[in-house]
């Protein structure tokens, strides 16, 4: 075994076009992600760290590790060292300028007379997507947890979820939430930790969960809005299609789609969702009538 005082070195550690197009099918059939030939020197750096965490020395014994089906953990580090988690408060504030001037009117006054308001954060990494909805909401409708009001938050990678639910972030971080917002629903922790905290009022809102967004999804619709925003961009062009067409059918007629800055709308899903602004789509009518048929 290659060691070095102790510790594994995996410097050197041989990373063949083979290896890499193993790892790129397992990355693809798992998790939809796309992976060109010319991340090869990305991911080997990435994936370095995973095979000196695990003790192992070459690229297909890691694979091997990979294959057994007990090693769920790992394919989740897997995805995590492949992927990233950057998200903040606010991100492309001009969705939640869409949310609040074209959406949310509508669907606010159906959940004041008993209809269920619902939105979906779907690869929401650390929660400040769905905390961002959530104030959004709340600034509009105060009375809302006494309403059938519900943001559903999703990602794959459940230490994500785990930090997600615990709302707590460094305060740096608050600087991006409008300062009303801030003072209503954000705490500075008194212990000097430098943290803040998300309030009761945001926390009752959402229902965080684990799900893969190419496998099943056990979730009913509709949904009043989905954000999915800057998750599919890993994903190549046919699941990236597959995505934006299963979104469309869970949408509520008129119901509204934002997706990253860098992200569109491709394949059968550009004849239902029609482009209402930057990265914004909004189920035509003539869909939704198809679909409630
Ligand atoms: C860059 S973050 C985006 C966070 C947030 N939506 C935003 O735009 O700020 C991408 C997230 O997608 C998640 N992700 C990647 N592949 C996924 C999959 N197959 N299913 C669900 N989530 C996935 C990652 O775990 C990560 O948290």
């Amino acid at each position: 075994m290659n060691q070095m005082a102790g510790k594994l070195d995996t410097a050197n550690v041989p990373f063949s076009d083979a290896d890499f197009q193993a790892l790129a099918a397992l990355a693809h059939r798992e998790f939809g992600l796309s992976l060109a030939q010319s991340k090869k020197p990305l991911v080997y750096s990435r994936l370095s760290r995973r095979l000196k965490a695990r003790e192992i020395n070459s690229f297909p014994a890691y694979l091997d590790l990979l294959g057994k089906r007990e090693e769920n953990a790992e394919r989740l580090e897997l995805i995590s060292a492949l992927t990233t988690n950057v998200t903040s408060f606010f991100r492309e504030n001009h969705h939640f300028e869409t949310l609040r001037t074209d959406s949310l009117p509508a669907s606010i006054e159906r959940a004041r007379n008993g209809k269920r308001l619902r939105i979906w954060s779907a690869g929401c990494s650390s929660g400040q997507e769905p905390y961002s909805i959530a104030m959004t909401i709340l600034d509009m409708m105060p009375e809302a947890p006494r309403h059938n009001v519900k943001i559903l938050a999703t990602d794959i990678d459940p230490q994500i979820v785990a930090k997600a639910k615990a709302g707590r972030y460094p305060a740096e971080e608050a600087g991006s939430i409008p300062d009303g917002f801030r003072k209503k629903w954000v705490k500075l922790e008194d212990s000097g930790t430098g943290q803040i905290s998300m309030s009761q009022d945001l926390q009752k809102l959402i229902t965080f969960a684990e799900l893969n967004l190419i496998a099943d999804w056990p979730i009913k619709g509709p949904f009043d809005a989905v954000f999915c925003r800057n998750v599919a961009i890993y994903f190549d062009q046919d699941t990236q299609k597959r995505l934006w067409q299963r979104f469309s059918e869970l949408l509520a007629p008129g119901g509204f789609l934002f997706i990253g800055h860098s992200e569109r709308v491709t394949g059968p899903a550009s004849a239902t969702l029609r482009g209402v602004g930057i990265t914004s789509y909004q189920k035509t009518a003539a869909a939704s009538a198809a679909t409630n048929q």
